[in-house]
């Protein structure tokens, strides 16, 4: 008999169907529609608080999906606060140096200035102007909650729910995991593909021992899950997460050897000592377990692991193209041994990553042909099911 693992499988499944029409939900008309029933009223991370160390420290964050640039400062009172990034005089881009510090911002239009807490503080030549109230020409700012040192941000006029609701039982699931890790790389790609085949392409397992065959061809699974079944998958109201199975008769090649003796397991050595993670990491406890995958619905995918996680952000472009960007972050290292051993480990994910987005392309042309409207979902699939559940319950108004 073939070995087996049967996924542990929580939440509200039976209302998932198991053919989806994803070609009907990638045209422009679907799209159009979903831009304000889901991209306007979702929480959404564009960062860390680890990005804004130091009081002025700022970034400037463009979200495609609605043309709006964003500045991320830490005020000088210490608190991160979210501003669209334009000017209240006659709606000049307000920063154009992507990141830095500053003690506040200046126009280069007309000299208006404003403090790193979003106030005017200075309109030139003012007595030209008619009579104008400072206070009524803040900053634009963008309504923000920090969770776990993520910043979400929510782009209603007003969020239809707190970021703890939005978040549900995962909201006090991830304590001092995010924040006692650096970032190691990040990078951006647009790929002419919708955004939901974007998503998906990285919330199975299914595909991981075929797409990936040369690559991470032992990473997962091992004999007892040949398969490479998850262990277990998570559904909420919102948001989904399952477990990757880690490979216990992965034999170590020289380099991982190396790399493991003067650092931490990472991937694909993947460490089952799980002492000090937060209940929502590895949350039934497998004992094989490699990484979780959560999605942040709509526009996060997360790989957790011990030691490191990945954050792939998604913004639609139009209905087919998307903006992906992959930020990776890892254990703080102590010294030499750990960073090469850091290193060595992050780079074995990055070419695992660009097969993920091999498929993407090919995918769009074909459903866009309307040959098939319909795809078809296996039980490891389970999260692309959810993923659409939410899609239409968000369209509908009913999240
Ligand atoms: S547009 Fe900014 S000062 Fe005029
Ligand atoms: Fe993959």
């Amino acid at each position: 008999m073939t070995a087996q693992v049967d996924s542990l499988i929580r939440g509200v499944v039976d209302d998932l169907p198991s053919r989806i029409n994803v070609g009907v939900q990638i045209t422009p008309e679907h799209y159009a529609l979903e831009k304000e029933s889901i991209w306007r009223r979702a929480w959404m991370s564009i960062g860390h608080t680890q990005d804004v160390p130091n009081k002025g420290s700022y970034f400037v964050y463009d979200i495609p999906t609605f043309n709006y640039s964003l500045i991320v400062v830490r005020g000088q009172d210490d608190q991160v606060r979210v501003f669209h990034n334009i000017c209240r005089h006659r709606g000049n881009k307000l920063v154009r140096e992507p990141v830095g510090t500053r003690a506040g911002f200046t126009c280069n239009f007309h000299g208006w200035s404003f403090n790193t807490q979003g106030d005017l503080r200075l309109i030139t030549d003012v007595n030209e102007f008619e009579k104008l109230d400072k206070k009524q020409l803040s900053m634009i700012p963008v309504h923000t909650e920090i969770w776990n040192s993520l910043i979400f941000i929510n782009l209603a006029k007003e969020p239809h729910c707190t970021l703890k609701e939005w978040l549900g039982e995962m909201y006090g699931q991830y304590d001092n995991y995010f924040e006692n890790q650096e970032k190691v790389a990040s990078f951006k790609a647009i790929v002419n593909t919708n955004w939901h085949l974007a998503v998906n392409a990285f919330t199975e397992g299914y595909h991981t021992l075929y797409l990936h065959k040369s690559t991470a061809r032992d990473y997962q699974g091992g004999k007892s899950n040949p398969q490479r079944h998850r262990p277990h998958m998570d559904f909420f109201d919102r948001h989904h997460r399952y477990s990757a199975p880690g490979n216990p008769d992965k034999v170590f090649v020289r380099g991982e050897k190396l790399a493991a003796k003067y650092g931490k397991l990472m991937i694909p050595a993947f460490d089952f000592n799980f002492e000090g993670l937060p209940p929502g990491i590895n949350a039934a406890k497998h004992d094989k377990w490699a990484f979780d995958v959560v999605e942040f619905f709509p526009n996060i995918v997360m790989l957790i692991g011990n030691y490191w996680h990945n954050e792939i952000t998604y913004w639609p472009i139009d209905a087919g193209r998307t903006l992906i960007t992959n930020q990776a972050w890892a254990y703080k290292t102590k010294n030499l041994g750990e960073r090469i051993s850091r290193s060595y480990f992050r780079s074995r994910v990055r070419d695992v990553f660009r097969e993920d987005l091999n498929t993407l392309e090919a995918q769009q042309t074909a459903l866009s042909s309307g040959m098939m409207d319909e795809v078809i979902l296996s039980r490891q699939e389970m999260a692309l099911r959810h993923h659409f559940k939410v899609s239409r319950q968000m369209m509908e108004g009913q999240l």
